[in-house]
Order: C-alpha cells, then structure tokens, then sequence
C-alpha cells in the first residue's frame, strides 16, 4: 500500500499544526508512515485582500465561502496529485454530511487515493461547491463546529491509526470498540482494590480462557445496554459506510449461527493490517517540495 496522503484546506492551517507534531500521530508523520499537508484557501483568495466569502444572496445572517478560491484550490491539489498519478478523494466537511464512522475510517485508511478534507468556516460554503466539486459530504456528529478543523483532526486521527506500523500494538486495534462490531470491554488496572471497588476475580485469576469469556461476554453485554444497533448491523462500519474489513466483521454474519462475532471466532490479531505493503516501502513515489500555499506537517515543522 502506499503512503497515505492527507490534505486538509482551510482558511486556519495554523490550528492543526501543533496537532500534528504531537504524540502517536506526530512520531507517524516523522517516520514518514502517512503524510498530512494543510492548505490555505486564502491563498486563491481574490483580490489584493485575497477575499474567500462575501455575504448570502437572499440576505441573512454570517458569510460564505466563495467557489472561485475553493475550486481553485482543490483543482490545483487533484492537478498535483494527478501528476503523482496518485487519485484524490474530495470530502466536503459539514454537519449535513453523512456520519463520519469507524468503517468509514477503515476504508480511507486502506484506500490508494489522497483524501482532500475541505474544512469551512462563517455560514458554510457556496451550495456550488458541493454540488460541483466534491465526491462526498461527511459530518462529525449532529451537532455544530465553529469550523471543520476538529472534524478534520478527528478524521485524521481515526484513519492514521489504522495504518500499518502507527500504532505500537496492533492488536489493540483488533480488539477495541467497533472493529468486531462490538463495543469493546472493560479495563482494569492496579490498584487491585481502589476505594472498596475491586477488579473483577478473573481478571486477576491467571487463567486465560476465562478472561477471554469474560470479556466476550462483557462487550455482548455492555453493547446491548449501551449500542443495541450495533447488533443490528445498523452499526458504524456495518452500514453504508462499511468497508470491505467492516463487512467481514459484521456480527451477524461473522460468527457461527448468527452470533456476534468475539474472541473465539475473530480472525487473528493484526492479519489484515499485515497483509499490506507496509508504509515507507522501497518504490513509492518520491516526495515532493510543497508549493507555495501548502504546508507539509512534518512533527511541528511547517515547511
Ligand atoms: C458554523 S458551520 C456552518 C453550518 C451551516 N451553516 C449549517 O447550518 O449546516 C461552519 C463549518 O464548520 C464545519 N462543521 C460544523 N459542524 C460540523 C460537523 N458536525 N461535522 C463536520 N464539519 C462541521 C463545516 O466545515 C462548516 O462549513
């Protein structure tokens, strides 16, 4: 598989940068296992002022965001792609959007296409873009941001994670909520006993066929008190936003006579994932100096 390409436009690059120069994500972007570039729209914008919004026709309150320097800032980051003879995947960022979900995340992280997150600000973006310009609307939740910057962080996040060698573990990817179509189980850690409430006895048992019941039972439990959908199949990565790993993880085709898929019937930790080319591999395309307008997020560096 090759380098993932993320690029996020926006009028406020300057939020996302220390975002990515930290933790998990920002050791990920200095191995060079995915590669984030933030885009200013301003940068196209019109005019001396470099203007990008101007207020609604029709009247009403707040400002939108004009087509002409959103179009050509996506257009001239799908040329660039082109170029790389990389495709582009444009995602318009908006709480009318589609929901964002942990299949959705499976599938851009395994795609071969560089992912545009188009991030707005004020009132939203002209109704053209949409129509126009991009291949898809996603939202963060039912609710609504100042601006699409925290959704692109949360996409980000959600997808680097499952890219081959970011996380240390791999196995806390096969196990935790949503990825068997379950809500994953508790965790305890010392102390045994914190203010009378102590740790489950199995857990401190040794033996390692009941924990794994326990824990199978639990994530049955706690998702049917908490996510009954997910049983359902009306489910982050069990609807149309499945992946292809999604569907081989829905719970109700995964396990035997219908039953939601645990432990005993998962497939092994991390198989999927490794079957992948791994990231920074020999014979992927060279990288190239960012342009005017484009900043590399490379840890906290801006380039
Ligand atoms: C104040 S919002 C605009 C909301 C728009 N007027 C509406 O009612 O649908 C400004 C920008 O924040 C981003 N945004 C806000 N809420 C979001 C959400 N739930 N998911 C994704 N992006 C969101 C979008 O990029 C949007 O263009």
């Amino acid at each position: 598989m090759a380098m993932k390409h993320i690029e996020v436009l926006t009028l406020f690059p300057q939020l996302l940068q220390p975002f990515l120069g930290e933790g998990v994500l920002g050791r990920a972007l200095r191995k060079g296992l995915l590669e984030v570039s933030l885009v200013n729209f301003r940068d196209q914008g019109l005019g001396r002022h470099r203007v990008v919004d101007d207020v609604p026709y029709g009247g009403g309150a707040g400002m939108v965001l004009r087509p002409e320097p959103i179009f050509a800032a996506v257009r001239e980051r799908i040329a660039r792609h082109g170029d790389q003879g990389r495709r582009t995947r444009t995602v318009l960022l908006t709480p009318q959007g589609r929901p964002f979900d942990q299949g959705t995340a499976r599938a851009w992280a395994e795609a071969d296409e560089a992912l545009l997150l188009l991030s707005g600000r004020y009132e939203g973006f002209d109704e053209r873009i949409r129509t126009a310009l991009v291949d898809e609307e996603r939202s963060l939740g039912d609710f609504v941001l100042l601006g699409g910057e925290v959704a692109a962080m949360a996409i980000i996040e959600a997808v680097a994670r499952l890219l081959p060698g970011v996380l240390g573990n791999p196995d806390s990817m096969a196990e935790e909520s949503f990825a068997l179509g379950l809500l994953e189980y508790p965790h305890y850690t010392r102390p045994a006993e914190f203010e009378g409430m102590r740790v489950p006895e199995v857990l401190v048992s040794g033996h390692h066929a009941e924990i794994r019941r326990w824990r199978d039972a639990q994530a049955l439990e706690r998702t049917r008190a908490r996510r009954p959908e997910l049983l359902h199949g009306d489910a982050p990565g069990t609807g149309e936003n499945q992946s292809r790993a999604g569907r081989r993880e829905t719970p109700s085709r995964a396990g035997p006579a219908g039953a939601p898929r645990t432990a005993a019937t998962r497939r092994k930790p991390g198989t999927a994932p490794a079957a992948r080319k791994p990231a920074g591999s020999p014979g992927r395309k060279a990288k190239q100096a960012p342009r005017a307008g484009e900043q590399r997020a490379i840890g906290s560096k801006t380039r």
